[in-house]
């Protein structure tokens, strides 16, 4: 189209067809340009580096393409107002589902260190265009809900530069500060929080994440906690965590699922890490980590690196992709391990917020609003102990978890007055049984559905149903006189 006002000669250097020629240019131009931004978002993601606006965008495109199974919300804002924006992914997302566990990934945390970033929205295409088509896919997102997070640092993205492999640019926050040196650690040391960090936290608020992995580059290898040594902060030395076990199982699983992390990939000529991975401390001590913050906090997340050049230019990014697609979904299906349940009082509603540890195992983890609780634990025999406010401190009977298994226990707390009223411990009860992540799906109320329970489960959940002092009383009666007809049965 031309335009229809004439220049007036006199402050015109163009003659009128040039003029219009060049405004037709431009218009086409734009056209390009326009059609050009619109396929980015349209059509599949492509594999180019996603400015700021560029990611909102994708992110809020798939929201609306896929608004049953996704959630788009913002934590909050960057130094500089940008928002931080997490996608949820699970079906059904209107409801909560209980003791569906949360994984959060969370990618770009240093401002340089970009490949985690690209993945992960990489990783959101993969997920909603395999849903309902890929079996293992729709089973993830209908047994867990995912939590994605591509950028926790997008000020500092912006001043980092393409092709920037060893260099510092972009990597902290706007105010110049590492968000991986700034959480509150367990010493009580604190530098100021930045607002990215206080997202993060009161996210963690909100949610009762299970499993997580952050995102970073200029290695390539998996790190997990201890990041901190207790006394001399800066000695390097392996910091082991009283769930170093699990951690060592998650790091492997991640490592070699990826297409060559395992083979133990040398950035630096003295780095060497064996089977692609490294306790935190035993590479470098660090203070004021994200990761130790969560572990401290309930969640178990390890730390990927996952290239040698920071910022590598676009080219690079499919076969990025391609190395790390597998573990970044194997370790979705890795959260149905261990143990969970829910906690509640002799009514059977939850009791939010229960401190509860695994004997032997001093790092605590809490139960959610919901009163439900998950731990993560390899094959063995185990007790769980819970305390919470009001409520006498329970200690279950060992309990055997099983590979590729979900060890479900129910605990129903007593009440700290009706103490002296409770005979021997009978008034308490544990429900157990032993689930499938992939029978664990569906449920939807607070209260465990007795119909999509294994049998024997179904019989001890009717029976806490109708817990009062006399049932449960009569129940005990009943399994001491069958204990004492086996024990006079073995002994004829
Ligand atoms: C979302 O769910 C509703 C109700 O189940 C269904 O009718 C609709 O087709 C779904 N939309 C999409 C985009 O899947
Ligand atoms: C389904 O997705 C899984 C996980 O990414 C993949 O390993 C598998 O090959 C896919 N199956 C099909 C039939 O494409
Ligand atoms: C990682 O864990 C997943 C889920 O449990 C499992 O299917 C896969 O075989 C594991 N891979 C490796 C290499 O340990
Ligand atoms: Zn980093």
């Amino acid at each position: 189209m031309r335009s229809s006002a004439s220049p007036s000669p006199t402050h015109c250097l163009l003659s009128l067809q040039s003029w219009s020629s060049l405004l037709t240019n431009v218009f086409l131009l734009l056209l390009l340009a326009m059609t050009r931004m619109q396929s980015r978002v349209e059509a599949e993601l492509d594999f180019g580096h996603h400015s700021n606006i560029e990611l909102r965008k994708y992110m809020r495109y798939v929201n609306l393409r896929y608004p049953n199974i996704t959630k788009l919300h913002s934590i909050g804002e960057s130094v500089e107002g940008h928002p931080l924006l997490v996608l949820t992914i699970s079906s059904p997302l209107d409801r909560h589902i209980t003791l569906r566990p949360h994984i959060k990934y969370i990618g770009n945390i240093h401002g340089n260190e970009v490949v985690g970033r690209e993945l992960l929205l990489h990783l959101i295409e993969y997920l909603l265009s395999n849903y309902g088509r890929n079996k293992t896919i729709t089973r993830i997102i209908e047994t867990t809900v995912i939590h994605i997070l591509p950028t926790i640092n997008p000020d500092g993205y912006e001043r980092a530069k393409v092709g920037d492999c060893i260099g510092a640019t972009g990597g902290y926050n706007r105010r110049n500060v590492d968000l991986n040196r700034n959480f509150p650690d367990i010493s009580g040391y604190q530098e100021k929080l930045q607002p990215e960090t206080r997202a993060i936290i009161k996210w963690m608020q909100s949610t009762t994440f299970v499993l997580s992995a952050s995102f970073h580059g200029g290695a390539v290898v998996v790190n997990y906690p201890f990041d901190q040594r207790q006394g001399d902060l800066t000695r390097i030395a392996y910091s082991k965590s009283p769930d170093d076990d699990v951690f060592v199982f998650l790091a492997l699983n991640y490592s070699r699922s990826h297409y060559n992390m395992h083979h133990s990939i040398n950035c630096y000529p003295r780095e060497r890490f064996k089977d692609g991975i490294t306790n935190g401390a035993a590479w470098y001590p660090v203070r004021g980590g994200m990761q130790d913050y969560n572990y401290y906090h309930g969640v178990m997340e390890i730390t990927v690196e996952l290239s040698c050049c920071k910022f590598p230019p676009a080219r690079d990014l499919p076969d990025y992709w391609e190395k790390n697609k597998k573990a970044l979904i194997n370790f979705l299906l890795i959260v149905h391990m261990g143990v969970k349940g829910l906690i509640m009082d002799e009514r059977r509603r939850p009791i939010a917020n229960a401190r509860l540890n695994i004997a032997d195992r001093y790092v605590s983890f809490r139960s959610s609003k919901y009163g439900e609780y998950w731990r993560l634990l390899l094959p063995g025999t185990y007790i769980l102990k819970v305390k919470a406010n009001g409520f006498e401190d329970y200690m279950s009977q060992p309990f055997r978890v099983r590979s590729h298994k979900v060890h479900r226990m129910d605990i129903m707390m007593t009440r700290e007055e009706s103490a002296s009223r409770s005979l021997n411990g009978s008034f308490r009860a544990t429900i157990q049984g032993e689930v499938t992540g992939h029978d664990v799906a569906g449920g939807s109320s607070t209260v465990p559905s007795t119909e999509k329970l294994p049998p024997q489960m179904q019989v001890t959940l009717k029976m806490a149903e109708h817990t009062s002092i006399s049932h449960m009383m009569t129940a005990n009666y009943l399994i001491l006189t069958w204990a004492i007809f086996l024990s006079l049965g073995s002994h004829l």
